[in-house]
């Protein structure tokens, strides 16, 4: 069908393709939650010196939650939205002492400083919850896909509109690969402007490409 041969396109394009990120080479749960705080509201290429300086200082989650707070916020000095390292903190501290571990996306989204979009990313990677990761980027590529014109009032509604089909969209195996690949798809194929369609994998399956303006859509009401 046309779901498992939209996420064999996409899967096989990222297993050959994806960008090498620290985070993503001997993955474990500690980098990929210190990575997606990181990233939350903060491209790529920034975050790349924070995250190899901050694991050398703090390698894993007992390093971190018996850090003085000083040296948290020293070592996340410059990224912005300082509310992200003290709630990284506080979750590392809550980590360590919590008697059983938090495991799918409704008992992580307990833990300080995590969203449904965190809880999803952190879960999918770490623990093969079947979860979707519905971002800005991620929104983009299904109003493209569906070639949605409607207009929506903002950023939440639209992610609101699209997690029922993003969620239709992953698979029962690897589901975090697939979220990544999606992230990894809109970051550096679907941009906002000038996509680029011509090497992209899911083509195929693009609405917008066949018959519309991938660059216009998703249509969200300007501030
Ligand atoms: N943005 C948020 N999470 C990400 C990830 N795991 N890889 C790349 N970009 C991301």
């Amino acid at each position: 069908n046309s779901r498992a041969a939209f996420q064999c396109a996409l899967h096989g394009w990222y297993a050959l393709h994806q960008r090498r990120l620290p985070w993503r080479d001997s993955p474990s749960l500690y980098k990929t939650v210190v990575s997606e705080f990181m990233l939350q509201q903060t491209q790529v290429v920034t975050v790349l010196p924070y995250f190899d300086r901050w694991l050398r200082a703090l390698p894993d989650f007992a390093a971190l939650a018996a850090a003085p707070e000083a040296k948290v916020m020293k070592l996340w000095e410059g990224l912005g939205y300082y509310s992200r390292a003290r709630n990284l903190h506080k979750l590392a501290q809550a980590w360590v002492a919590a008697p059983a571990k938090p495991r799918t996306p409704a008992e992580w989204r307990e833990l300080p400083g995590i969203g449904p979009y965190t809880a999803a990313a952190i879960t999918s990677i770490s623990f093969d919850e079947s979860a979707a990761v519905v971002d800005g980027n991620v929104v983009r590529i299904l109003a493209r896909l569906t070639n949605e014109h409607r207009q929506f009032r903002d950023g939440t509604e639209a992610v609101k509109h699209f997690t029922p089909l993003a969620d239709e969209l992953i698979p029962g195996a690897h589901p975090g690969t697939h979220n990544q690949a999606m992230m990894e798809l809109g970051a550096t194929v679907c941009f906002r402007q000038k996509p680029l369609c011509l090497t992209c994998p899911v083509a195929e399956f693009c609405a917008a490409r066949r018959c519309g303006d991938p660059e216009t859509l998703p249509r969200l009401k300007p501030k």
